[in-house]
C-alpha cells in the first residue's frame, strides 16, 4: 500500500462494524480473519469496536474464542503470528438478537452507544447483513425503525449487502425499494467479493494504464473473448438453496456479468465510484442477450451426472428434485451492440462438479492478416491473453516465435506474470479485506450499484425466461470432474474454436457428453 494510502486510512474516522449473522460461516471463515488481518498489518483506525449480532446464545468471551478459531484456521495472518490478538480481541462483543424484534434492535442500540463510549468511537457505523437472503427485509426494516439508517451531523451509517441480491428483476427492484426506504443509495455498499480481487482490479490497471493492449481492444483485433469461472466441488448441502437458484442465478447474475463488464467497459476518466459505475453500467446494457432461435445455439444448460455411479449426481443430492431441471453448469455465447465490440462473440462458462476450481478471462487476438511461413506448413496459433485469477493470479500471453536453428520453424510461446512469483506469496490480500476497508473509508467503487444490479438481472431473467417457455436447448449432461458437456464444446466447435484452459492445464481431464 502506497504511503498516500497509508495516510488516508490512518486518517479514516473510527467506526463500528456491526455483524448480523455473526454466528455464521462467512463472519468464521472471511470476514473476522479478514479483519485480524487489517488490523495486524495496521490497516484500521485507532479505535474500532466490532459487534456481532444474531440468535446463537454466546457471551462475548465464547464468541471471541469461536472467533480465534476461525481466525486460527482462515486466517492469512494467524493470532500467534501477529501481536494484535489481545486488543482485536477486546474491541470484539456480541449481542443475542432475534432477526423480527423491534425491542433487540432498541437493546443492540443501547449497547452499542455504550461500546462506543467505551472505545472512544465516533458515531460512524456500518451495518453488515451477514445473513441470508430472506431476512435482509425484516432487518432492513429494524435498522430503519430504530433510527440506525439515519447519519448523525458529520458522521455516517451504511449498509453492507451481501450477495444474491434478489433472485430475479423484480425481487431486486423491490429489495431496492426497501433498502431505500431507509437508506439513501449511496448509503449501500452490495458485495460481490470478485471485486476485491487484486487479478479484477489488475485488469483495470493493465488495460487502462498500459498503453500497447487497448489499442488492440476491440472488434478489429480482437476475435473472441471467453470468461471461464469452473468449480470442482459439487453442490453438497448446498441442494436446498441451489435447486432454487441454479448456476445462472448462483454465477452468472453476479461475477460473470462483472467480469465481463470489467473486460469490454470504456475507460472511465477517473477512478472514481460513481464514473468506473458508469461505464460498466453502460456496458451492460449493451449486452444482448440470445432470443428466440439464437437461445438454442447460443445457449447451454446442463447437470452433472455420474453415469456410473462413481461421482455425485445432481438430482441425487440431498435437497434437490429427482427431477430437477435446474442447471449446474451453462454456457453463452453474448455480443455487445456498441461501436468497439460489435460482432465480437463473449463466450462465458460456469459449472460445478467440474475438472477444476478455475477462473479465466481469455483473449483470443485475430490471426495475422497473411500467412508468411505458410509455404513451410506452419499453423499459427493466433496471439491470446490468459487473465487468470484462478488457481493462481496473473496473465499469459501466447505469440509465436522461431525456434532456433535452420529453417523458418515457429512455435508459440507463454510469457507469463504470476503475482505472487513477483509480489511474495502473502503480497495477495483477501478480497474481504479490500472490500471492509474500502466500506470503512468510504469508497463505493468496487461494490455494486443499484441499476448494475437490476440491468445483470436483466440479461439473466431474459435467457432463463425463454429456457422456461422451452425455447431453449434441451438440459444436457456431463460426467463429474469433466470439463462440462459436450454441447458447450461444441457450441465453440461449429466456428473452429475451443475452450481455454490456459491458467489450469491438467492432464487427464476428460470432455464427455
Ligand atoms: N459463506 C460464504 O462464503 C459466502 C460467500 C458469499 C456470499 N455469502 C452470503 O453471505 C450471507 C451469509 O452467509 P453464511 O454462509 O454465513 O450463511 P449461514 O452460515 O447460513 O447463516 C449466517 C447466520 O444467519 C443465521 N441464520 C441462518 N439461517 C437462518 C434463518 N433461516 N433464519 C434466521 N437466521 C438464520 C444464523 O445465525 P443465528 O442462528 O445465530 O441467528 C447463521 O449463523 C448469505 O447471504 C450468503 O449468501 C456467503
Amino acid at each position: 500500500m502506497s504511503q498516500p494510502e497509508l495516510e488516508a486510512i490512518h486518517r479514516a474516522p473510527s467506526f463500528s462494524l456491526i455483524i448480523f449473522g455473526a454466528s455464521g460461516d462467512l463472519a468464521y471463515r472471511k470476514l473476522l480473519p479478514a479483519l485480524f488481518t487489517l488490523a495486524c498489518n495496521d490497516l484500521l483506525p485507532e479505535n474500532y469496536v466490532l459487534l456481532g449480532a444474531a440468535r446463537t446464545p454466546y457471551t462475548d468471551d465464547a464468541f471471541r474464542d469461536h472467533i480465534r478459531q476461525g481466525v486460527e484456521e482462515f486466517g492469512r495472518i494467524k493470532p500467534d503470528e501477529c501481536d494484535r490478538w489481545q486488543e482485536f480481541a477486546s474491541r470484539l462483543y456480541y449481542q443475542h438478537i432475534q432477526y423480527d424484534e423491534r425491542a433487540d434492535f432498541q437493546t443492540l442500540k443501547q449497547r452499542l452507544e455504550e461500546l462506543e463510549k467505551a472505545h472512544q468511537t465516533a458515531p460512524n457505523r456500518l451495518f453488515y447483513l451477514a445473513i441470508p437472503p430472506s431476512i435482509y427485509p425484516v432487518v432492513v426494516e429494524n435498522l430503519g425503525e430504530v433510527d440506525f439508517a439515519q447519519e448523525q451531523e458529520g458522521h455516517f451509517a451504511r449498509l453492507i449487502v451481501e450477495k444474491p441480491f434478489g433472485t430475479d428483476y423484480n425481487s431486486a427492484f423491490a429489495l431496492n425499494q426497501h433498502i431505500h426506504r431507509y437508506f439513501r443509495e449511496d448509503q449501500v455498499y452490495r458485495i460481490d467479493h470478485y471485486l476485491g480481487k487484486e487479478t479484477v482490479q489488475n485488469l483495470l490497471v493493465f488495460r487502462f494504464a498500459n498503453a500497447i493492449f487497448e489499442p488492440l481492444w476491440n472488434r478489429h483485433y480482437i476475435d473472441h473473448v471467453q470468461i471461464s469461472v469452473l468449480e470442482s466441488v459439487a453442490v453438497g448441502k448446498r441442494g436446498g438453496y441451489y435447486d432454487q437458484a441454479g448456476v445462472m442465478r448462483d454465477m452468472f447474475q453476479n461475477h460473470l456479468m462483472q467480469l465481463i463488464s470489467l473486460t469490454a467497459m470504456e475507460p472511465p476518466n477517473e477512478w472514481d465510484a460513481t464514473q468506473l459505475r458508469d461505464e460498466k453500467v453502460k456496458v451492460l446494457r449493451a449486452v444482448r442477450p440470445p432470443r428466440d432461435g439464437a437461445l438454442r445455439t447460443n445457449t447451454v444448460r446442463a447437470q452433472y451426472r455420474s453415469t456410473d455411479g462413481s461421482g455425485p449426481t445432481y438430482r441425487l443430492e440431498p435437497g434437490v428434485d429427482p427431477h430437477s431441471e435446474t442447471p449446474t453448469y451453462a454456457a453463452l455465447t453474448l455480443y455487445i451492440d456498441n461501436w468497439r465490440w460489435k460482432g465480437v462473440p463473449f463466450y462465458l462458462r460456469s459449472g460445478k462438479a467440474l475438472a477444476a476450481k478455475t477462473t479465466e478471462i481469455y483473449v483470443q487476438f485475430k490471426e495475422v492478416p497473411h500467412l508468411l511461413f505458410e509455404a513451410q506448413g506452419v499453423d499459427l496459433a493466433p496471439n491470446a491473453l490468459s487473465i487468470c485469477l484462478q488457481p493462481h493470479e496473473g496473465f499469459h500471453l501466447r505469440f509465436q516465435t522461431k525456434v532456433p536453428g535452420a529453417g523458418m520453424r515457429t512455435q508459440d510461446v507463454d510469457m507469463r506474470f504470476n503475482f505472487a512469483t513477483t509480489f511474495g506469496d502473502k503480497s495477495l490480500p483477501e478480497a474481504y479485506e479490500r472490500l471492509l476497508l474500502d466500506a470503512v473509508l468510504g469508497d463505493a467503487s468496487l461494490f455494486s450499484r443499484e441499476d448494475e444490479i437490476l440491468v445483470s438481472w436483466q440479461i439473466i431473467d431474459a435467457i432463463l425466461q425463454g429456457w422456461e417457455r422451452g425455447d431453449g436447448p434441451p438440459l444436457t449432461f456431463y460426467e463429474p470432474g469433466s470439463w462440462g458437456p459436450i454441447t458447450a464444446h461444441n457450441m465453440l466447435a461449429v466456428w473452429g474454436r475451443s475452450w481455454s484452459v490456459d491458467c489450469f492445464k491438467s492432464e487427464g481431464a476428460k470432455t464427455v457428453g
